[in-house]
């Protein structure tokens, strides 16, 4: 008997030691939290359909608006007169919201740039409008479409030429990146010479309502226009025009923080994307010839709209996994995550389901200045033509499952992990650096860790 309890003894303390020593090893006990990175709304999904599932504290009116918005996230709009989904175009990019983010994912450069894709292209001349936004160009508006309808023309094709570049990393790892260089032809009509152009890939669409109700309060806390704390990274929120309720109001969607809320980038997307006339935006551009105007109603709308704010966030995987941790430690020591921050909350919202959320986006929704490398040169609101703003890093490691490829940043530049974070300059420039530098099994550690979110 004694003996027995001995030996457990002996056991339990071997254990205890071993847990301590992780403690030691790693700097903090192990974050278990943030393995919810969509507080409630969380799924334990890996599959292809792990950014598609509506929050899995959905319920009621909210979960049938939810499921009747993912059947119109799937319409394909077809050319009036026909029964169903009529009014597409008659200049457009793409013809449904699922083929720009398939499978409510991200999209990938397409091989061929004109062919039907999730690329667009913003476009503006030099100056601001009335509210400070980008200034129209003439016959073009703020957005190129590339296609149109039997008996129109598309406004411009797209043409890009790309260039490699090399980066030496100090392990003597040698990277290729790709950098892309755009232009417009086959122009409609003239343009003119001073036609700034933003390229811009699809991205993913789950987890939004929780990035509109984080309170505005808090993510101004974050902000450090002027780097005070002297660290290099600065951080600036948006502020954007909002034809929906004529305010100016913080910007949150959008690879440049261009949108203040997801009911206006949802009724832009139908009328610019795919020229679907909306309650919002109810004339197309050029006229179609057909008086069916809003070819979708105010509930389709609505739906669509609650769909995107309550897809589900996939869990983040391995969160005890000591290399992983390692990654993590030194994801903060690198300072990517005074950008990429962490943690964040909700604050009240009409959607139950999204109030009082904590919840790990790894992004402060904030615009940086990211260097010459991503520079499209074209302001946006208060964005510069060097500013972007940080992206969330939830669920990026299941990315190559749902959507089958690696690319990232604004515009899919990047094939992978390794070749986001080279891309980074400007303030990002010190946290490039360290990166590069860092032994290669920290350098495996840190993509371990980004993989597992
Ligand atoms: C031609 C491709 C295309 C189509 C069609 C399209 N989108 Fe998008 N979507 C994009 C691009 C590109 C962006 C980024 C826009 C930007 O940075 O200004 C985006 C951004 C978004 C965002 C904001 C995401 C974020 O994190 O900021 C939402 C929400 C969205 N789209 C929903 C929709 C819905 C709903 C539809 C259908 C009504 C749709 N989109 C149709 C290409 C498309
Ligand atoms: C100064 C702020 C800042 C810092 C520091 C920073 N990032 Fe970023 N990160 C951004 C911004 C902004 C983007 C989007 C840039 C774009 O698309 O052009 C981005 C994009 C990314 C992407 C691609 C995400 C996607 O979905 O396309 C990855 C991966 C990434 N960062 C990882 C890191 C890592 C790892 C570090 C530290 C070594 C880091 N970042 C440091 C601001 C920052």
């Amino acid at each position: 008997m004694r003996s027995f309890s001995f030996r457990i003894l002996i056991f339990s303390i071997i254990v205890l030691k071993s847990c301590q020593s992780d403690e030691i090893d790693y700097g903090q006990p192990v974050d278990m939290e943030r393995e919810y990175a969509g507080g409630e709304t969380t799924i334990f999904t890996m599959s292809n359909i792990a950014y598609s599932s509506p929050a899995n504290n959905l319920s009621g009116y909210f979960l049938e608006m939810h499921l009747a918005g993912d059947m119109e996230f799937e319409q394909i709009f077809v050319t009036a007169p026909a029964p169903l989904n009529q009014g597409l175009g008659p200049v457009y990019n793409n013809s449904s919201c699922i083929k720009c983010h398939p499978s409510d994912g991200r999209g990938k450069f397409p091989q061929n740039i004109n062919s039907f894709s999730s690329l667009l292209f913003r476009v503006s001349i030099s100056g601001v409008d009335a509210h400070n936004g980008p200034l129209t160009v003439p016959g073009y508006g703020t957005q190129i479409q590339n296609h149109a309808v039997v008996g129109f023309v598309p406004e411009a094709d797209y043409q890009v030429i790309w260039t490699e570049l090399t980066e030496t990393l100090s392990d003597g790892t040698i990277v290729n990146l790709r950098k892309p260089l755009y232009s417009l032809n086959n122009l409609y009509q003239e343009i003119p010479s001073d036609i700034m152009l933003s390229p811009r890939i699809a991205p993913p669409v789950f987890g939004l309502g929780l990035l509109e109700f984080i309170p505005e309060t808090d993510l101004l806390l974050m902000a450090d226009e002027f780097d005070h704390n002297g660290d290099g990274i600065s951080g600036k929120a948006n502020y954007v025009w909002n034809p929906i309720t004529q305010r100016v109001e913080l910007g949150r969607f959008g690879w440049k923080a261009n949108v203040s809320t997801i009911e206006l980038q949802v009724a832009s997307a139908y009328h610019e994307d795919m020229g679907i006339t909306n309650p919002i935006f109810s004339h197309d551009f050029p006229a179609d010839g057909w008086t069916d105007d809003p070819e979708i109603s105010d509930l389709i709308l609505n739906q669509v709209v609650i769909y995107c704010q309550t897809l589900a966030v996939p869990a983040a995987r391995k969160v005890d996994n000591p290399d992983v941790n390692n990654g993590y430690k030194l994801f903060q020591q690198m300072n990517c995550s005074n950008c990429h921050i962490p943690k964040q909350k909700t604050g009240y919202s009409p959607i139950p389901a999204l109030s009082n959320q904590v919840f790990y986006p790894f992004t402060d929704l904030l615009l940086h200045d990211m260097g010459e490398g991503l520079a499209d040169n074209r302001p946006d609101y208060l964005a510069t033509g060097r500013e972007w703003k940080t992206r969330p890093l939830w669920g990026i490691g299941l990315q190559i499952i749902v959507n089958g490829h690696t690319e990232y940043l604004h515009d899919g530049r990047a094939r992978n992990l390794t070749e986001a974070i080279l891309w980074h300059g400007g303030e990002a420039e010190n946290s490039k650096n360290a990166f590069k530098n860092l032994p290669t099994k920290d350098r495996e550690d840190l993509l371990l860790f980004l993989n597992s979110l």
